[in-house]
């Protein structure tokens, strides 16, 4: 890959919340930030939607903001980078790039009696043994066969091409290049349910299955490049025209860059609205007990995709969001609230708000709080909240455990909830093992900044390590009778979450 002169990677993370953006100079210094807040609409029970133009100028705003930001910091920028929401998708017009739909959220769950009559049937294990995903409205394949059942349900306009549909990633592309680039990162690409894990390929089979012609999906791309492969910016507000996009990852999967640099053997836990917990997977272990198989990258010069295993939680940030608005506070609130709560209460918030997804993946059950007596206030009730995460990700780890064959060392944390220490100190004695929080909370603009850096020649894998903020480490202090007490407790609530009884 030929080196472009040195500079500043402007890196977006277009995510549910918001877009965020970093200007990472080529010492590895932050030099600049920005953010621009997104909402999400509601239109029918069940329903998350975005609007793509409000989303669209959120990436404008931060891009073209960095880029002044660049100037009076005195760097210019050599390259991009974005990271991206998954499973979401839309549909557009690849002629104007105009949106002719909303964004469907990935926690959209329209779909949830289709996915449950294809989990019924034999197609529900050709789709996930073809994929590696379970069947749920999360990923895109049945969001996007809705949308064009109400948009194009001949589908004569998808078949002669004149729809795209297709990811954030996608559509970003098309938008941030002048429509010059039809194409799909392979990672997020992989989430779709679409793509045949095992050689990152969309498969006709599933296209039949959900009716998406082949004619209105765009091509499969590297997730790198010096912008042969990604293509180049045009007519982005703010931003020069001709700066290589040089890397797209999806969110989870740049965190899980930032965090291992690339390298197989570290797992992380990203904590959002939802949680994901990721780790590479050169070995080919099978994905089992709630964790799926998924591709993480594919490099320019790696030629193939990297596998990965990964577990999402439906509910974790989102359990906050909830205790908030009950308790009429905000997340900065639930944290000093979960302070004061009585050492002995042993109250648990199990999140189903919209069923578990990992490691239980039960859209049947539903959102509860146990074990309240007379003298459960707020502060019961925020700490509940706070510790439901903990919970969900110390059940999920040793579900990794035991794919992996044997104990994960340390557990890598990343996201805004890992900002809350006793979040990051209980997350340490419920798994028995050392967390690790990453030394900056932006972690998917970061990873992706720094897979962009290296395809631009500004760095080397092995600079990565160097440039990475020096993160917390949280150590485990209780014993297993402890531990065992804790997640009995919480078992039993998860038990009862899902209508059963231990
Ligand atoms: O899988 C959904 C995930 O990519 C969304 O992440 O950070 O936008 O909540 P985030």
């Amino acid at each position: 890959m030929s080196a472009v002169s040195r500079g500043a990677v402007l890196a977006l993370d277009q995510g549910t919340s918001g877009t965020k953006g970093l200007l990472v100079e080529e010492d590895g210094r932050v030099v600049a930030t920005a953010h621009r807040p997104l909402t999400q609409q509601y239109p029918e029970p069940g329903w998350v939607e975005q609007d793509p133009a409000v989303l669209w100028r959120s990436v404008t705003g931060v891009a073209e903001e960095l880029a002044a930001r660049a100037a009076t910091a005195g760097t210019r920028v050599v390259g991009l980078g974005l990271s991206v929401q998954r499973e979401a998708v839309l549909v557009w017009d690849p002629d104007t790039g105009a949106a002719l739909s909303p964004l469907v959220s990935w926690q959209d769950r329209r779909t949830a009696e289709r996915c449950a009559k294809l989990t019924a049937s034999p197609e529900g294990e050709l789709i996930s043994g073809r994929t590696g995903l379970p069947v749920d409205p999360m990923f895109s394949a049945t969001k996007a066969e809705w949308l064009l059942d109400r948009l194009d349900p001949s589908r004569e306009a998808a078949t002669a091409g004149r729809l795209r549909v297709g990811t954030v990633d996608a559509w970003l592309l098309h938008r941030l290049t002048g429509g010059a680039t039809d194409a799909t990162e392979t990672g997020c690409a992989s989430r779709t349910q679409l793509v045949r894990v095992d050689d990152a390929a969309w498969d006709p089979d599933l296209l039949d299955l959900f009716r998406i012609p082949r004619t209105a999906l765009p091509r499969i791309a590297a997730s790198d490049g010096t912008g042969e492969e990604l293509g180049h910016t045009r007519n982005v507000p703010g931003l020069a025209d001709g700066l290589p996009i040089a890397a797209v990852l999806g969110d989870s999967h740049a965190a899980l860059f930032a965090q291992s640099h690339g390298r197989p053997g570290v797992v992380k836990a990203t904590y959002g609205t939802g949680a994901s917990l990721m780790v590479l997977n050169p070995e080919g272990h099978r994905p089992a007990g709630g964790i799926a198989a998924t591709l993480a990258w594919r490099r320019t010069r790696d030629g193939g995709a990297a596998h990965a295993l990964e577990a999402n939680i439906a509910s974790a940030g989102t359990a906050i969001r909830w205790a908030a608005q009950l308790l009429g506070t905000d997340s900065a609130g639930i944290a000093a609230l979960a302070v004061d709560a009585r050492e002995a209460s042993e109250v648990y918030l199990v999140p189903a708000f919209s069923g578990l997804g990992a490691p239980y993946w039960d859209r049947g059950a539903r959102a509860l709080l146990v074990g309240m007596d007379f003298d459960t206030g707020p502060a019961e009730v925020a700490r509940a909240a706070v510790e439901s995460m903990a919970f969900q990700v110390a059940d999920t780890l040793s579900r990794f455990d035991t794919v992996l064959g044997g104990p994960v060392a340390e557990l890598r944390a990343d996201g805004g909830p890992t900002g809350n220490d006793r979040l990051m100190a209980l997350q340490a004695e419920l798994i028995g093992r050392p967390v690790l929080r990453a030394g900056r909370p932006e972690v998917s603009a970061l990873g992706v900044a720094y897979l962009a850096g290296t395809a631009l020649g500004v760095w080397d894998d092995a600079d990565l390590p160097g440039l990475t903020p020096q993160g917390t480490r949280f150590a485990s202090h209780e014993d297993d009778a402890w531990r065992n007490r804790r997640m009995a407790g919480w078992h039993d609530a998860v038990a009862c979450a899902r209508g059963k009884r231990t």
